[in-house]
């Protein structure tokens, strides 16, 4: 499913694999332009040439306030947790930050300075609905997983339709490396994702600017579109390979995670 495309410059590139590179990813674009269809793409793109449960694997933890966008993934063996309920998205988000801790333990005790295992990619569909009623909590569980996770290899990706200062904080953008903003209702939405105006103009349905801290400027390209029916076969496919499907795990670390440790390791 290695979707690839040439740049004006000639050379090989592709976009899914690019992204799913990215420590951290911000999502946004107006109802409509094509955020469903990109995340499913990242996500098919993860699991459908990767293992869940052996080094190199993916894992996945979703938190879906709306409870459709991210439902079919919650079989897979890749699914960590699903959240769609607001205390349960708070629990999953200190989930994450227990994977990062138990992993920095091990980092520590095996004297590596990056993580060797499965990416964890924990999935906020709608940042929005988190940030409107329970900013206080998530904002800087936002900020601690994105400062800390990636030398974990857990990654960050915030999707919203709501492209407001309010909800694309600062605090919270200067966390995500790459962002991507698919047409946007107005040219100061485009300008709190990116900095720029331009997703304003661009068409609907999958267009959209890509920025990364290795790009100069800003990168138009076309989302590689995966359908419905091509997803529903993947995920019926994983979910086959366990016929037994085992309870969620539950989590072998305390959560919240003790904060001493962070400060530990990082002096905040
Ligand atoms: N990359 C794409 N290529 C072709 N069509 C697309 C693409 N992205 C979106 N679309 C079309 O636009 C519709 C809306 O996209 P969707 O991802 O659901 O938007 P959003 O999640 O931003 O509201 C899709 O059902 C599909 O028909
Ligand atoms: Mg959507």
């Amino acid at each position: 499913m290695e979707v690839t495309f040439t740049t004006p410059t000639g050379t090989t590139y592709s976009l899914f694999n690019d992204m799913l590179k990215q420590s951290h990813l911000l999502i946004a674009g107006a109802s409509g332009s094509g955020k469903s269809v990109l995340v499913n793409g990242l996500i098919c793109t993860a699991l459908y040439s990767h293992p869940f449960d052996k080094a190199g694997g993916k894992q996945l933890i979703l938190i879906d306030p709306k409870r459709t966008e991210l439902s079919p993934y919650k079989r897979v063996p890749h699914c960590l947790r699903y959240a769609s309920e607001p205390n349960t998205m708070v629990d999953a988000l200190h989930y994450a930050l227990g994977i990062v801790e138990q992993r920095y333990r091990v980092m520590e005790a095996q004297g590596l300075r990056k993580y060797n295992g499965s990416d964890v990619y924990v999935i906020i569909e709608e940042l929005a609905d988190l940030m409107t009623t329970q900013k206080r909590t998530v904002q800087p569980l936002i900020q601690r997983l994105c400062q800390i996770a990636r030398a974990a290899r857990v990654h960050l990706w915030a999707i919203t339709q709501c492209p407001l200062a309010t909800i694309i904080t600062t605090p919270i953008k200067v966390n995500f490396d790459g962002i991507v903003a698919l047409r946007t209702r107005c040219a100061q939405d485009s300008r709190n994702i990116i900095g720029v105006k331009g997703a304003e103009v661009l068409p609907r349905y999958g267009d959209c600017l890509y920025l990364t801290p290795d790009k100069t400027e800003v990168e138009r390209w076309k989302v590689p579109y995966i359908t419905e029916a091509e997803q529903s076969e993947m995920i019926r496919w994983w979910v086959a390979q366990l016929p037994t499907r085992q309870p969620l795990p539950t989590p072998p670390f305390p959560t919240p995670p003790r904060r001493g440790f962070f400060k530990r390791l990082f002096g905040r």
